[in-house]
C-alpha cells in the first residue's frame, strides 16, 4: 500500500521536472507561436499600404502588427525608435528588406526570421512581461553588419 504512494510521489515529481524544464526552454516571458511568410515588391515599399510607414499597428484588445523595414545597417522601427508594446501582448512582425538579407534577432530568445527583399517573414510572438529585448542581425549583410541592432521595449 506504501508503494503505491511512494510511485504516485515518484511520478509526480518526475512530471514536475518535465514541466519545468520544458518551460525553461521557451524562454523567460516570451513564446514564439508562429512564423511564416508572404511577398512584397522590395521597390515598391514606399507604395505598401503598411510598410510605405513601417511602425506598430494595434490589431485587437491584446494584439499588434509591427511592420519592419530593415536595411543597411538598421531596423524601421527598432534601432534609432525602439518598438513598444504592453505586456501581456501577441505581437505579429511582418518583417521585410529593402536591400539585401538580414537577420531579425530577438536577443535571448527563440523568436527568429530573417528579413529578405521580396519576402514577408511573419512571426507571432507573445510577450508575457514588462521587459526590454535586444534585437539583433544574424546573417551577414555588410561592413556595419556586427553595429546592426534595435531594441523592443515591453510595458
Ligand atoms: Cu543586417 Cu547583418
Amino acid at each position: 500500500k506504501y508503494e503505491k504512494i511512494w510511485l504516485a510521489g515518484a511520478l509526480l515529481l518526475i512530471v514536475g521536472f518535465i514541466a519545468t524544464v520544458s518551460y525553461g526552454a521557451v524562454g523567460a516571458g516570451i513564446e514564439m507561436i508562429d512564423n511564416e511568410g508572404g511577398q512584397v515588391d522590395p521597390k515598391a515599399l514606399d507604395q505598401h499600404p503598411k510598410f510605405s510607414e513601417p511602425g506598430t499597428y494595434k490589431t485587437g484588445p491584446n494584439q499588434y502588427d509591427v511592420y519592419v523595414v530593415a536595411q543597411q545597417f538598421a531596423y524601421l522601427p527598432g534601432t534609432s525608435d525602439p518598438i513598444r508594446v504592453p505586456a501581456n501582448s501577441e505581437v505579429t512582425f511582418h518583417v521585410t528588406s529593402r536591400d539585401v538579407i538580414h537577420g531579425y534577432e530577438i536577443v535571448g530568445t527563440n523568436a527568429n526570421t530573417m528579413a529578405i527583399p521580396g519576402q514577408v517573414s511573419q512571426m507571432t510572438v507573445k510577450f508575457d512581461e514588462a521587459k526590454e529585448y535586444g534585437l539583433l542581425c544574424n546573417e551577414y549583410c555588410g561592413a556595419a553588419h556586427h553595429a546592426m541592432e534595435g531594441k523592443i521595449v515591453v510595458v
